[in-house]
């Protein structure tokens, strides 16, 4: 049995809508052994994004494409089991793109490679509010949104994981924060527990009218998360010179050929002069130590907070991935593996 316990997921078909289990195949074998240079690592726990429902499609957006066959790409952290490089020992936690299966390689490190986890960390911290969420909402938030102390925030997809940091990030620089989320229950943890000053369930079909509400004198920054209709409300309630924040249109379900369409009315860019900016947090690189340690001071001072939903098993991934566009999802999931 011992030399059969890795498995893995691979890509088998491309979904051209919805995620299914079996647009992917659980194959098992030996654990690989690690050449000079490398170490085995046990993969503890995956983190599962959007952006994965990106790399199944056919066509290359920021990444390539995973390629049929191969093992689904993915965050994850684990445990060195086995080394023979010099950069990582037994015992150490490490972070990195593992994929999805339960051991893998680590050579080199750096961007796609895995690096060692620093103590002190909760190593799971290192796939959401330290990892791609804390560092998608620090750097869309700062360095594009700009919020300044006074203005009006408006965030979507505010109970998710990196909606929820982005809201916070404003609300600490001094904004009144308005998010928008699927549900009451949602809604609630949003401004009882992350802080914001209101939350609008964007089911109850009143988006445009309630920010319009809230933000009464326009909406000087706003996090989009969402796209479709959610980005149009908010447009449609914009003060002047506001700056809107690209993060994702998951709304749009990132099916093949299927980002999301642009706004009916985005001349009110124009009417307000307002801009309007993508980014990808890969971006900032250079600058990821600065909102490492901005973050872990917030978590420490409180000043922070977060949400994550475990799901158990390797088998569950197919299903969590789907489930961020059903918006099953309540803060980051995670798959916890062992
Ligand atoms: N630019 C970057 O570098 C970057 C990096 C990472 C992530 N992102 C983007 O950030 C966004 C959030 O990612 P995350 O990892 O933090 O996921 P998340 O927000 O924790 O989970 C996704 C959430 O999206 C909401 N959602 C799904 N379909 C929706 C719809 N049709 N309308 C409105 N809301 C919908 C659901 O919440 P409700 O229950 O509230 O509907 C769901 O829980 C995504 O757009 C992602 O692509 C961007």
């Amino acid at each position: 049995m011992k030399n059969r316990e890795h498995r893995q997921i691979i890509l088998k078909k491309r979904p051209l809508g919805r995620i299914h289990p079996n647009h992917f195949q659980m194959i098992d074998g030996p654990r690989p052994v690690p050449r000079d240079g490398e170490a085995l690592v046990q993969v503890m726990w995956l983190g599962i994004d959007p952006t994965q429902r990106t790399w199944l499609n056919e066509k290359r957006t920021y990444m390539p494409p995973v390629a049929i066959g191969e093992v689904m790409r993915g965050s994850g952290v684990g445990i060195v089991v086995d080394s023979r490089s010099d950069r990582y020992k037994v015992g150490d936690w490490v972070a990195g793109m593992t994929g999805w299966q339960n051991f893998a390689i680590a050579g080199e490190g750096g961007l796609f490679g895995m690096n060692p986890i620093p103590d002190g960390i909760d190593p799971k911290a290192m796939l959401s509010i330290l990892g791609v969420n804390g560092l998608t909402a620090y750097f869309g938030m700062t360095e594009i949104g700009k919020p300044k102390s006074g203005e009006t925030v408006f965030v979507s997809g505010a109970a998710g994981s990196v909606g929820s940091i982005a809201g916070q990030i404003a609300k600490i620089r001094g904004c009144k924060v308005i998010g928008s989320a699927g549900g009451p229950e949602k809604c609630s943890w949003v401004t009882q527990t992350a802080n914001f000053d209101a939350c609008i369930d964007y089911k109850s079909g009143h988006l445009e009218d309630e920010l319009r509400r809230l933000a009464p004198d326009g909406i000087h920054v706003v996090f989009d998360n969402v796209g479709g209709t959610t980005l149009e409300a908010a447009l449609a309630n914009l003060a002047n010179h506001a700056r809107i924040v690209i993060s994702g249109s998951i709304s749009s379900g990132y099916s093949q050929d299927n980002y999301g369409t642009g706004p009916r009315n985005y001349m009110e860019l124009g009417f307000k002069r307002a801009r309007m900016e993508g980014f990808i947090f890969l971006d900032y690189l250079s600058e990821f130590p600065r909102a490492f340690f901005d973050i872990k001071k917030w978590i420490d001072t409180n000043q922070i907070t977060y949400a994550e939903d475990i799901k158990l098993g390797l088998e569950s991934a197919p299903d969590a991935l789907q489930g961020l566009f059903d918006g099953k999802n309540f803060g980051k999931q995670l798959i916890k593996l062992v």
